[in-house]
Formats: C-alpha cells, structure tokens, sequence
C-alpha cells in the first residue's frame, strides 16, 4: 500500500476494489458478522508474530510478561496466556480476567498503587505475586498474610532515581506514587522480612511509550545495577527482577520504530555481566502496548459529511468514548493524528478531512485535517494503533452512546 495509506501498520492491506482487509478480510465482512459498528479488531496473527519477535530479540531465559492493561479483552487474554510466561495485573479485575485466561496465579504479578485490603487478599489467596508499593501496603499485606495463614509470595517495587530518558509517560525518577523511593527500599525491605512473606525479589518500572533503544537499554542497565545494590536488604536471594519494559509503537509519522534486536542485544551483554547478587536471579520483561498496539484497528461508520467554514468535516458513530487515545485526550501534550483511512474505498481524489466522533464536545476528533481518498456517508474509517488503551481506556459511558464491539480474529 501506498500514498494514503502508507502509514497504515504492516499487516493490514486492501483488495482489488480497494477495501481495507483486515486478516485477510474486508473490514465490512468483519462488521456485518459482528452486527454493527464501531467495531475494534485485533488480528492474533499480528500479536503472534510480534511475540515471536520479541522472544528472539530477548537474551534466553528472560520471561516475557503481557500488561493486561493495555487490552484486557477475554479471547485475547486466553490466546495470548500460552506465549507468555506471565501477565501483570493491575486490580483485582484484572487479575480474576488473568486467572480465568488460564494464567496459573504464581505467573501473575499484581502492581500498582492503591490497593485496596480486598484485592491483597484476593492476590494472596490466589497465589499471585505482589509488587507492595509504599511502606503502609507492606504492613496492610503483612497484616492480611499473616490473618489468612498464608505466606505471600511478594516483590518490592522500587521508584528508581533514574527515569527512562525519552518516555511517552514517566514512571520513575523523582517524586512518584508509584514504588518505594529507592532511597527508602532497604528500611520497607527490611519490614518485609517475615515468615509471613516470601520476598522473592524486586521490580522497576521506569516509563513506557519509549522508542529509543538506547535509552531502553541505560534504563534496562541501571536497573540491574540498583537491584544488585539493594540485593543485601533482600531477604534471602534475589530470585526475579522485573525489569519494566516501556517498548514503544510508532504512532505518529516522525516517529520510527524501535530497534528491538538493538535491545536484545544490549539487554544480553548487559546480563552477561550479571553481578554476583544476582547470579541466581530470572529476569522478566513487562510489555503491553508492544505486544498488541499495532494488531488493532477501530472502525466506525461515515454518518455525516458536513462542511464548516471551509473545513470537511466527517462525521462517525465513534469516537472518544471509545478511543481516547487516538483523540489525543489520554495523556498526549500535543494532538496527533493517528494512522487513520478510508476502509471502504481506495483511490479518488484526496480530499482534506476533519474525522470526528459523535459526541458533543470538541475534543472529540479521531483526525484532524487528515488526507483521505473521497469519502461517502455509509464509508468506514479505520483508525489504527487501536490495539492498546482503546476500549478499557475510554470514557465509554459518556453521552450514552452503545459501546464498541470487539471481535479477536486471526489472519494465521
Ligand atoms: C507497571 C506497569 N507495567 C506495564 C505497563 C505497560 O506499559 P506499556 O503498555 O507501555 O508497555 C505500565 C503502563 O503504565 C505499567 O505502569
């Protein structure tokens, strides 16, 4: 594909009469067997390749974990549990959506502040792997571990004093709610030291949305290197280290896409000189939008055609309630369009477009004067990049409008 549609992700194509075909079929198809628009796709086979991808990139032995975060649709969740070696959860939600995915509870980790007694207590019950993130969690857990009988299987999360240079969304380095401040993980570790506790080791998140290898691969550095130095606070051996992950996508046309085999291999020299405190240590990597950012579209239909002012505007039955993130509403500084096309036709004159949803507010646009090949009412949009923080990261019940529908298919 080219000219409008070359910034469409690999994967998707269109066919003789100009269609969108996603997983080998055209997008209308998927929409009549789904019944209606908006609609989210993700194809498997996209999210299967990039896994295999990433497998071959990472050193051996270092486990890679899926953030049921970035989409936590059922199917998805059950087909993607048997690549991975683990999912990170975030609420108690996601975890009961992990365990019922088929992810045994011990390959679980449960990270993020504000947990409330219920959900610890669900995590220990379960068996699944806390990341404690402040000193007053490790007492609440140590509390509830200790009331249940059970021995918590528990990592200390530390906000490092470094963050990852070049982040779409900072989550380390300086003042954070996230973790315990390195400066004050040996005192919490040292509350950790229980027989209620199996303190089997720590976790760095530094940031995410980061397309810059070398920064990854700094980050990836100090991270072992500030393990290594807490390790003597660690009771017992430092068995896991989570990493973080923060791999990127390219969502918008200056930016390119990261170097995963450089990573790889920084991240292998890095671990070839593993230093000895963490010589029996598994190393895991978490990535959610990088696994399955790409493989996603969001198709909404053409209700209107309108101008304004000399602007074209294309009015949707989707749009922010279903995809922030595309709108630039969820933590972008700047709006950008997202790759975006006209998924019932190719060709035509290009006309200049403003794409926008149907909701009553401004900020509802999915493109902003965005190059599109002449476009009818009836006509579906496509708008990509829609495989991470669409659905469960969009204000759905606003306005009131149905929700979208979401369908896993696979091109194999
Ligand atoms: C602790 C943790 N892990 C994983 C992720 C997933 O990030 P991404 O989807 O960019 O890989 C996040 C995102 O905020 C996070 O906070």
């Amino acid at each position: 594909m080219t000219g409008l549609d070359a910034r469409i992700p690999p994967g998707f194509g269109r066919d003789a009469e100009g269609r969108l075909l996603v997983a080998g079929r055209p997008a209308e198809a998927w929409v009549t067997d789904a019944g209606d628009t908006p609609l989210f796709l993700y194809d498997m086979a996209l999210v299967r390749q990039r896994i295999t991808a990433v497998r071959a990139a990472l050193p051996a032995g270092v486990r890679l974990h899926y953030a049921v975060k970035a989409n936590p649709m059922p199917a998805l969740l059950r087909a993607i549990a048997p690549l991975v070696d683990g999912f990170d959860v975030a609420s108690e939600g996601e975890l009961a959506a992990a365990l019922a995915a088929g992810m045994p509870a011990e390959r679980v980790g449960f990270a993020g502040p504000g947990k409330r007694d219920r959900e610890l207590e669900a995590a220990i019950r379960a068996g699944a792997v806390l990341s404690i993130e402040s000193a007053g969690e490790a007492a609440r857990a140590l509390a509830i571990a200790r009331s249940l009988g059970r021995r918590a299987r528990v990592l200390l999360r530390v906000n490092p004093p470094f963050e990852l240079r070049g982040s779409g969304m900072r989550m380390g380095g300086g003042a954070r709610p996230f973790g315990v401040d390195a400066v004050d993980a040996p005192a919490v570790l040292a509350s950790m030291a229980d027989p209620a506790f199996d303190v089997l080791g720590l976790h760095v998140f530094a940031g995410s949305q980061n397309l810059d290898a070398r920064a990854i691969a700094e980050a990836q550095a100090a991270t072992v290197a500030l393990a290594a130095a807490l390790a003597p606070h660690v009771a017992g051996r430092v068995r896991f280290l989570n990493l973080g992950g923060g791999f990127g996508v390219p969502y918008f046309p200056a930016d390119r896409p990261l170097d995963l085999a450089a990573v790889g291999d920084a991240l292998r020299r890095t671990l070839a000189r593993t230093p000895p405190a963490l010589a029996e240590t598994v190393f895991a990597i978490e990535l959610g939008r990088y696994l399955v950012a790409e493989a996603g579209v969001y198709l909404a239909r053409v209700v209107d055609r309108k101008m304004s002012a000399g602007t074209l505007f294309l009015v949707t039955d989707g749009g922010m309630h279903h995809q922030l993130a595309a709108t630039g509403n969820l933590g972008a500084g700047v709006r950008r369009n997202y790759p975006i096309a006209n998924a019932s036709r190719a060709g035509g004159a290009p006309e200049v477009a403003t794409v926008v949803g149907c909701l009553c507010t401004p900020l509802d646009r999915l493109a902003e004067k965005v190059e599109l090949s002449a476009t009818e009412v009836g006509d579906l949009i496509a708008v990509f990049m829609a495989g991470a923080y669409g659905r469960t990261a969009s204000p759905e019940a606003f306005l009131g409008h149905p929700p979208a529908r979401e369908r896993l298919v696979d091109g194999g």
